[in-house]
């Protein structure tokens, strides 16, 4: 009997916050069509490294399966994206896997996103609504800001625009592009828009939009193809905007 195909994964793992990183290789058997999820399962249900020691499970996140939570975020061989839609024939081997390194690492591929969902909290990324009765149908959006409205809700919050874009680190506090795409979102929708100034006014500060250095890295990496970097150009004419309004009083409308 021929000797079983294996797949080759070298994982960067860090037993707790404050510990130091290594690597620790495994040898995973093939099996055909499998993603990198299904690697993970099978170092979980035999947690052995490559030497044939006895480890610890590998521990990363996971939810959807189907490349719409973002929970399961992680750089694979270099480029951050999802491990559920990573297919291990598509991959170079051996296959390199590591935690995002712009937010801080809980255990192994286990990241701490929190950065990300505490922007999309200064910047109110939602619609208020003042009781859960119902108030019948909402205002109508025209079909064409619709549809560009539509494209930006796709976003996940995985984090990989963040882990993409230079300016998001740890010595930074710019939120990043998910969140100000959010931001365009929000203020494009009729009810959405009532807050409109207190988002453009928590993205004027520090941390805002002027922190964004346009490397267009976010765009090119973000797995649900959002125009972030043209909510960007967008959001910066409206703060612009929101500028001559504030300063000519709010009766002169400029936009
Ligand atoms: S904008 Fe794209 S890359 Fe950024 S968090 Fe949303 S889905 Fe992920
Ligand atoms: S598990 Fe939800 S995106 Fe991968």
């Amino acid at each position: 009997m021929g000797e079983q195909k294996t797949v080759t994964f070298i994982i960067t793992r860090q037993d707790n916050p404050q510990s130091e990183p290594y690597e620790e290789t495994f040898k995973v058997p093939y099996r055909p069509n499998m993603n990198v999820i299904s690697a993970l399962m099978e170092i979980r249900r035999n947690p052995v490294n490559a030497k044939g020691e006895k480890t610890t499970p590998v521990v990363w996140e996971m939810n959807c399966l189907e490349e719409v939570c973002g929970a399961c975020s992680m750089v694979i061989n270099g480029k951050p994206r999802q491990s559920c839609s990573a297919l291990v024939d598509k991959l170079e081997q051996p296959i390199r896997l590591a935690p995002m390194s712009t937010f801080p690492v809980v255990r192994d591929l286990q990241v701490d996103r929190s950065r990300m969902f505490d922007s999309l909290k200064k910047v109110k990324a939602w619609i208020p609504i003042d009781g859960t009765y119902d108030l019948g149908e909402g205002p109508r959006m025209p079909e064409k800001k619709r549809q560009w409205a539509y494209e930006l809700s796709k976003c996940m919050t995985c984090g990989v625009c963040l882990e993409a874009c230079p300016n998001v680190n740890s010595h930074s506090n710019f939120i990043g592009p998910a969140p100000l795409s959010q931001v365009r979102l929000f203020n494009a929708h009729p009810t959405g828009a009532m807050n409109r100034d207190e988002r453009l006014e928590a993205i004027m500060g520090d941390g805002g939009l002027a922190n964004c250095g346009n490397s267009q890295n976010c765009v090119q990496a973000c797995p649900k193809g959002i125009p972030l970097t043209t909510s960007i150009a967008a959001l910066n004419r409206e703060t612009t905007f929101h500028m001559f309004r504030s300063f000519f009083g709010s009766d002169h409308e400029v936009d």
